[in-house]
């Protein structure tokens, strides 16, 4: 407990945990299982080509997600990347700032120049009416982002899509497991985008996946994802090394088998979070629609510091000392990172919404790892700040 100011770690105190709590700690399922199956394909001595863990894990996730096709690949931004090809991306894609750089980066790799949205200041994701403004003869598509678990008004963003001819691809890295409107994400637009990254809901150690409904799409993703091979010694397209191992499906398989758990650990979490940080003032908990399947993978603050006191930035440098690694997600918006900074020096003007949260939004500690004390301590510690922010604003800045 902290009493008084030198308690804080910040200020000479000792830090309130041991180790250090990280964001994105790895879910990991049944150890047993993911030996065993680790165990059989040492025995197989197929490592890697399309191997039957590979198969099976995307079997299975068409079948939980109810698409039609799943093309596993090596990770979420090479699954983008492969994505934006197959669809016949050029020139310019409108894109939200306000998310992890890969989402740019994919576009921008290939030569295609991402045009930054803004975002909905309730929903934090790209705004379908800002999307309808920033369309050129130039554009060619749309890519949504449904961040830290919420879904995009997909709705709307296949509306203006339709009425400009323009491709819609998501990038669903933070949503597997998540539905829009009673319907399993992974079905909306041209195709879908997951990343089955170590700290992601469903992870593959390193992974990632495109889903569609589309049969032409999905045959072109599989042929680009294994350079290009139609059967031995057959090149008729242009590809990449974009394949999963088999040791990761291997991972895939073993934790999709304890989702339902992941799930209820996180709400757990999420809803600890939320009644322990209810009556600070100046701190929202970002909430999700629970009438909808979500996977309650984030834990995302919004810190208004007029009513707080102290800046989410000063927070997340008090959380730090204490041993809890809070981090600011997503900041400071890709078009404030390079290249995309020097390409375009005056994007944040368009960018009302994302310069504002980019400075209020911080991602604390939750998954399998992150006990109940553990939630209860970092909230006592945000209160204690809060509740003594002129005096902690002052011992900062001195
Ligand atoms: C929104 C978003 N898109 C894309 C990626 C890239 O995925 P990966 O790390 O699997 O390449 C990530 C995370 O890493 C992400 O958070």
């Amino acid at each position: 407990m902290k009493k008084k100011l030198d308690d804080l770690a910040i200020f000479g105190g000792v830090p309130a945990f041991r180790e250090k709590l990280h964001v994105g700690r790895p879910n990991i399922g049944d150890r047993g299982r993911l030996l065993e199956r680790i165990n059989d394909l040492l025995d197989r001595r197929w490592l890697t080509n399309d191997g039957p863990f590979v198969q099976e894990l995307e079997r299975r996730i068409s079948e939980v997600l109810a698409v039609k096709h799943c093309i596993a690949m090596s990770n979420g931004t090479v699954a983008l990347e492969i994505a934006i090809r197959a669809l016949g991306l050029t020139g310019e894609v409108i894109v939200p700032s306000f998310t992890f750089v890969a989402t740019a980066h994919a576009l921008q790799w290939q030569e295609i120049t991402p045009v930054f949205c803004d975002v909905e200041p309730q929903t934090f994701n790209i705004d379908p009416n800002r999307v309808e403004e920033l369309v050129t003869p130039r554009t060619t598509g749309i890519t949504g982002v449904h961040l830290w678990g919420r879904p995009c008004d997909a709705e709307a963003l296949t509306a203006v899509a339709c009425s400009h001819n323009l491709k819609l691809l998501f990038d669903a890295a933070h949503v597997f497991g998540c539905s829009y409107k009673g319907r399993m994400i992974g079905n909306f637009g041209n195709a879908e985008v997951f990343s089955f990254h170590a700290t992601k809901f469903l992870n593959t150690f390193e992974g990632g996946a495109v889903v569609t409904n589309d049969d032409e799409l999905a045959e072109k993703m599989r042929l680009m994802k294994n350079f290009g091979f139609s059967g031995y010694d057959n090149v008729i397209y242009i590809g990449t090394n974009g394949k999963m191992s088999e040791v990761s499906a291997a991972m895939g398989l073993t934790n999709l088998e304890s989702m339902d758990d992941f799930i209820a650990g996180n709400y757990r979490n999420y809803k600890q979070y939320q009644k322990d940080l209810a009556d600070v003032p100046g701190i929202d908990v970002l909430v999700y629609d629970e009438t909808e399947k979500c996977n309650f993978q984030y834990i995302i603050l919004e810190v208004d510091e007029a009513v707080t006191g102290v800046s989410r930035d000063q927070l997340v440098a008090i959380l730090m000392e204490e041993n809890v690694l809070a981090r600011r997600y997503f900041y400071p918006g890709c078009h404030r990172m390079e290249p995309y900074r020097s390409y375009f020096p005056h994007a944040g003007l368009l960018l009302a919404e994302t310069e504002r949260l980019s400075k209020r939004v911080m991602s604390l500690p939750t998954g399998s790892t992150v006990k109940f004390e553990d939630i209860s301590r970092i909230c006592e510690i945000i209160k204690f700040v809060v509740s003594n922010s002129s005096e902690v604003r002052k011992k900062l800045q001195q």
